[in-house]
This record gives structure tokens, sequence and C-alpha cells, in this order.
């Protein structure tokens, strides 16, 4: 592959990850900000852990496809391996992820990768959403929606969680995350995330899920959705939850 030019945040999590799909401009990047932060793998660890669990519980309902959005690499515990019954559907809106993700899936006949672009579902070929996310709108379906919240507006993720409880199935299940405000007390890497990074306060996020129902596990630090034991002693950056969608 070439050597990219920028950095990207998909590939420094897979750094932080301990993965392998990364270059020395990616491990620039995450030294730098971690200079203004502090350790991050704990963080991006306890993060995919709960993609783990969440994808877990979900296949759980009996959902076996699943449809993520805002991908990165799809490795190092992600959604194909943590169901690895289920077929999956990656979608990001960067080529060089999107290149990757088909190189590193290149040969599986359970999970593919292509373009989407969250804020409009339309974007995504057709063939390879019923290919890979069959029945998709007459059968329950996984939506992940992880890393991603923190780089759209309020009224673009409300109108898209919304747009996404109306084409899925009753019974389909949402995964997601969002930044806390606690990054805020590291202004030097805040600066890092650009103008387009948003906190958010947890009280301020349930209405954000519209007529998506949390599970009883609520919105909460993802440590504490249905925690591992013993719980992960790291910063909660990240709450999130798993929603439902509604039957009937
Ligand atoms: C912080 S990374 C998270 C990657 C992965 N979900 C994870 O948790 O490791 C955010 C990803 O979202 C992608 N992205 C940004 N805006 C997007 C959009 N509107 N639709 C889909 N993906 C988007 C970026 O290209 C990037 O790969």
């Amino acid at each position: 592959m070439v050597e990219p030019d920028q950095p990207s945040t998909a590939r420094m999590i897979d750094f932080w990850l301990g993965g392998e799909h990364h270059h020395a401009v990616d491990v620039a990047a995450a030294r730098a900000f971690e200079q203004a932060y502090g350790p991050c793998a704990p963080v991006f660890r306890s993060l995919r852990a709960f993609l783990g669990r969440a994808v877990r519980a979900i296949a759980a309902t009996g959902v076996d496809s699943f449809l993520v959005f805002g991908a990165g690499v799809p490795t190092m515990g992600n959604v194909h391996e943590s169901a690895p019954e289920a077929t999956v559907l990656y979608t990001d809106v960067d080529p060089v992820t999107i290149r990757l993700g088909q190189r590193l899936l290149a040969g599986s006949d359970r999970a593919g990768y292509g373009f989407g672009d969250a804020t409009d579902i339309g974007t995504i070929d057709p063939a390879l959403l019923h290919r890979f996310v069959p029945g998709w709108g007459r059968r329950p379906v996984g939506v992940v929606f992880l890393g991603l919240a923190a780089f759209l507006a309020d009224d673009v993720l409300a109108r898209t969680l919304d747009e996404l409880y109306t084409a899925t199935a009753p019974g389909s299940h949402l995964a997601i995350d969002f930044d806390t405000e606690e990054l805020a007390g590291y202004p030097e890497a805040l600066a890092m995330m650009g103008p387009a990074f948003r906190m958010r306060a947890p009280a301020t996020f349930g209405s954000l899920l519209g007529r998506w129902t949390p599970t009883s596990e609520g919105i909460v630090a993802v440590r504490h959705w249905r925690p591992a034991r013993p719980v992960e002693p790291v910063p909660d950056a990240f709450y999130g939850a798993v929603a439902v969608r509604s039957t009937g």
C-alpha cells in the first residue's frame, strides 16, 4: 500500500489497539495526541470491548446481520470477529480506509466493505447491502454506529438516527457511543480534534436517540455497559448504549 501522507483516526485507533494496519504518520499523530492527553490505548481497548459485548448481545437476540457505519479498520475484535456467524457490511466515507477494509476482507463471504455516508443511507451500494444485510428493512438487523456521533451536529445526528429507525425492521438494534466532555480537561488534545468535533453531556444524549429505546442498561460509560469483571479503570471518555427499534 502507498504510504499515506495524512493520519487517519481509524488507523490511529488500530495503533492504540495493537493492530498492524497503520503507518508512521498515524503513529506520529497518535503520539502527539497522547502528549496532550495521556495514554489512549486503555481507553480504546475499553471502547472496542464495549463493541464486542454490544454486538454479542445483539446477536443473542437472533440478529444475524449487521450494518456498520464509520467502520474504520475491520480488525482487532471488530463486528464480524465478535459475531462470527453473522454477515456484516462495513461502510465508511474515507476512500483510503475503504480500500484497506476491502483488502483485509477480500475472500470473506460473510463480511464486505463499501462506501456509505451515515447521514445518507442511500449512498450505500444496494447490491452490497442486500448481499451482506439480507432482508434489509424486512428482517431485524444490528446497526453499529461507533466513533461517529462526535463528528455529527445534533440536528444531523438526530435526523440520521431517525431515518435509520424508519429504514430498519422492528426488532433491529443500534449500538452507539458518543464522546463525553472529559476531553475538555485537555485543551491541547481537544484542539487537535478540529472544529467539527462534538462533546456531549450524557444527559443530552437520550433525546438524540429519538424513537430508538435504550435497553435496560441505559446510556452509560461504555465500561459499565454489561461490564466485564473487573471493570477497566479508564477515564469515561465514551458513553454508549444499545437501543432497540420497537416491534409493531
Ligand atoms: C474515529 S473513527 C472510528 C472508527 C471505528 N468505528 C472505530 O471505532 O474504531 C471515525 C470514522 O468515521 C468515518 N466517518 C466520518 N464521517 C462519516 C460519515 N458521515 N459517514 C460514515 N463514516 C464517516 C471516518 O472516515 C472514520 O473512519
